[in-house]
């Protein structure tokens, strides 16, 4: 052997140690590789066995049964909970067809409402439901791979996070790309400069929205580091769910409705609000969404606005409820929490006001409760054993006089 290929076995050729670094350096035909390498190698073979032992076959979903379900978690909505309830009955339908004649399109699905109505809360109580691993990417961080910000790879590895590394699993996730409204074209017209927010960002997602095999570092594993190991994820099977307040979209549907009255005789109620559930794929196309990317979200629905009734609801009645979490904190400091009617209506009367959907309840709670939280020891210490808010507290929030 000449010296210059004993040389070349003088280092591990995956990991690039000396072979005096390590225990032992096994020589190939032209190749080394080291001890420390090799235990690597049977980890992630191992871990792949069990991948693919542990995941559970998501058959034949009731869409009756995920909307009772959702029912517990998410006031109102009743469309949407239908809508989606079908939509993920039949997306883990198309994974699980083995007829190789009828191949099922992928249909993901898009969500439209204002700001706090339970749009991010539906995607993440199906995945709930499903048991699936599931992630929230926000449209507006995800830039054009080679700009400054997240790439749509990115998206792909919080997802195997998600899944603990377990590839097998995060092909079945739920990705759930919030805030999609964000990134629409400003502007009907292609402008010239390089849009790196919006457009560029829509096609950037456009691969994998539809399916593609990605290329990620293994979970845990430095992005920076050219050594670290890369996975393949296919994401043909991932749901993607796609979310955003799509501000304004009610003008361009009203456009379009009484643009296409003209001449025909249709009587068009210009003072009358549009509906969203006239949404059509044109409108999402004016909106400023490139048809490509409308033509991927198939399954849209829009939810509404929560009532003042529905907020009440959102207070008391779902698991885990707002009120049931301040039940509990005061219950540590062995205090009951009741609310009377009166308190629980004007909350949601107030919370109303601030538009912003069931996200205001919280800050009113917080502010009304707050002197009472704050006295919670000196309750215990009189023996106060309940705090009864009443609407009087609720205006004039203050702790109760002993
Ligand atoms: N329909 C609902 N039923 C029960 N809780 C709700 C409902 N809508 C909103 N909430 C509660 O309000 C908060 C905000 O909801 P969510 O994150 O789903 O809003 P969103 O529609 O995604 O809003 P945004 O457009 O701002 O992202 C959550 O804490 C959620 O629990
Ligand atoms: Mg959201």
């Amino acid at each position: 052997m000449s010296d210059k290929l004993t040389s070349q076995y003088e280092k591990c050729d995956f990991c690039n140690k000396a072979k005096n670094d390590v225990k032992k350096l096994i020589v190939g035909d032209n190749v080394a590789i080291c001890n420390e390498c090799v235990d690597l190698c049977g980890e992630l073979l191992s871990e792949l066995a069990n991948a693919t032992i542990n995941v559970k076959e998501i058959n034949d979903i009731d869409p009756v049964e995920l909307k009772e379900f959702l029912d517990k978690y998410v006031i109102g909505q009743e469309n949407a909970k239908i809508t989606l309830s079908v939509a993920v009955a039949n997306h883990y339908k198309r994974i699980n067809n083995k007829n190789s004649d009828i191949e099922l399109e992928k249909a993901n699905v898009l969500l439209l409402g204002p700001t706090g109505c339970g749009k991010t809360l539906l995607a993440k109580t199906v995945a709930r439901f499903l048991d699936v691993p599931f992630t929230i990417a926000d449209a507006t961080s995800i830039t054009e791979a080679g700009y400054v910000g997240d790439d749509v790879e990115t998206l792909i590895n919080k997802l195997l996070s998600a899944a603990n590394g377990d590839v097998e699993k995060a092909q079945r996730g739920i990705i759930f790309l919030d805030e999609v409204d964000k990134i629409a074209r400003k502007g009907e017209s292609t402008s010239i400069t390089r849009d790196v927010s919006g457009e560029g960002v829509q096609q950037a997602l456009l691969k994998i929205v539809e399916g593609t095999v990605c290329r990620v570092p293994a979970a845990g594993a430095n992005r920076k580091n050219p050594q670290a190991e890369m996975i393949e994820v296919d994401t043909s099977n991932i749901l993607f769910i796609a979310g955003g307040a799509f501000v304004g979209i009610d003008a361009v549907i009203k456009r379009r409705a009484e643009g296409s009255g003209i001449g025909f005789g249709v009587d068009v109620k210009t003072n009358k609000d549009a509906d969203l559930k006239d949404l059509e794929p044109d409108d999402l196309v004016k909106y400023g969404m490139i048809p490509e990317f409308v033509g991927r979200f198939p399954t849209w629905v829009s939810l509404t606005e929560l009532t003042e009734e529905q907020l009440v609801y959102v207070l008391t009645e779902v698991k885990n409820s707002l009120i049931k979490q301040y039940q509990f904190l005061f219950n540590q400091d062995n205090v009951d929490l009741e609310f009377d009617k009166d308190a629980l209506q004007y909350i949601a009367s107030r919370a109303k006001t601030r538009k912003t959907g069931a996200r205001s309840l919280h800050a009113e709670l917080e502010k009304t409760l707050l002197p009472h939280m704050y006295s919670l020891k000196e309750y215990k210490n009189n023996k106060l054993d309940k705090v009864k808010i009443t609407k009087d507290l609720v205006e004039n929030p203050q702790k109760i006089a002993i």
